[in-house]
């Protein structure tokens, strides 16, 4: 949800042409960004307000050297070292079968003595194999069989998909020379001093709220083993009580917006934000002149969809990247 994926092109031509030495990716989400700065020469500092984006940056972009070796991917995939059952007994009929929650208490008990960037490695390896196996990425619902359209993803096991993605983290790994940070935080709490700062909240639709905790509270629980979260036991999908952000608001999103260029008024900020969410470009500009002096706005065809919905898909929605200096 929300990824840069498809717009990475654009953001490197973007980012090619300030140039720097240093960049904050401030809402992190899947690392995508995070990892292009790192492949662009940049000293990356990346941060999300979740835990799970956190530990795919460490893996991604702050680990420059440390990959799995297949002994570890055998071991995690092998019998359990202990007699843990957490994720069998909280999620038993809401999600995957009983051999795929095994395999994550399984996994779990060989990640738990795991040290340094190798661990991180393998919980995003976790981490990708929950979100690829479960219908649609999302944790919002528990009947995972009406969305069920018989894409590969969908029939291996979770065991096949993590032997699979932790093959694909360890290629992710490199090193630019530099050493990067990863932070889990408020991004008003970050340090400031960055060349350039890349910013892409959350979208305040005009209705509702963008909820990342209702959609992904299972893998952020399972990015930790669910250690110190509060889950919302009354609730069908068991999820975590969500963080509040004002960006996810359109009542409270222009101040937060506000206050967050006013805090990064000192590097050149580069803002994605999408042409169907609150406030309006003409907004936004106005906001960025408040603190700098040239803005402009690059805006980009974008086709979001949602599922496999062809009805539910809306075309040529612009995303619109802010880049004020
Ligand atoms: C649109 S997504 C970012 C997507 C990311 N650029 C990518 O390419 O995958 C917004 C992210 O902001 C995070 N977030 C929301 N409010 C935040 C806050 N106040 N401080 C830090 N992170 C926050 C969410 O957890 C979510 O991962």
């Amino acid at each position: 949800m929300g990824s840069k994926y498809k717009l990475v092109p654009h953001l490197a031509s973007t980012f090619a042409e300030l140039g720097g030495q240093t960049a904050l990716d401030a809402f992190s989400g899947s690392g995508v960004v995070s990892y292009l700065l790192k492949s662009m020469g940049y000293e990356v500092t990346s941060n999300d307000f979740m835990n799970f984006p956190s530990v795919i940056a460490t893996a991604t972009t702050v680990n420059n050297s440390q990959k799995l070796t297949v002994a570890d991917i055998d071991r995690i995939c092998g019998p359990s070292a202990d007699d843990r059952d957490f994720i069998q007994q909280t999620f038993d009929g809401l999600y995957f079968d009983q051999t795929d929650r095994e395999f994550l208490d399984s996994a779990w008990s060989h990640i738990d003595t795991m040290v340094g960037y190798k661990r991180s490695v393998a919980i995003s390896a976790l981490v990708l194999s929950a979100a690829r196996r479960q219908p649609r990425g999302v944790f919002t619902f528990t009947d995972a069989s009406r969305y069920n359209d018989g894409r590969r993803d969908l029939t291996l096991t979770l065991q096949e998909h993590f032997r699979e993605h932790a093959v694909s983290y360890n290629r992710a790994v490199f090193t630019n020379g530099l050493r990067h940070r990863a932070f889990v935080g408020d991004v008003y709490d970050l340090p400031t001093g960055y060349d350039v700062v890349y910013l892409d909240p959350p979208y305040a639709p005009p209705r509702d709220d963008a909820d990342y905790m209702k959609r992904y509270h299972f893998l952020e629980g399972l990015s930790v083993y669910w250690l110190d979260q509060v889950i919302m036991q009354n609730t069908l999908t068991k999820k975590i009580e969500k963080k509040y952000t004002p960006f996810a608001y359109k009542r409270t999103v222009e101040e937060a917006m506000r206050n967050l260029f006013k805090k990064f008024s000192e590097s050149t900020i580069v803002l994605s934000y999408s042409s169907n969410a609150v406030p309006d470009k003409d907004t936004i500009v106005a906001l960025l002149r408040e603190v700098k002096d040239d803005v402009t706005v690059i805006p980009i065809a974008h086709t979001y969809t949602f599922g496999t919905h062809v009805g539910a898909t809306r075309r040529g929605a612009s995303e619109y990247l802010f880049v004020a200096r």
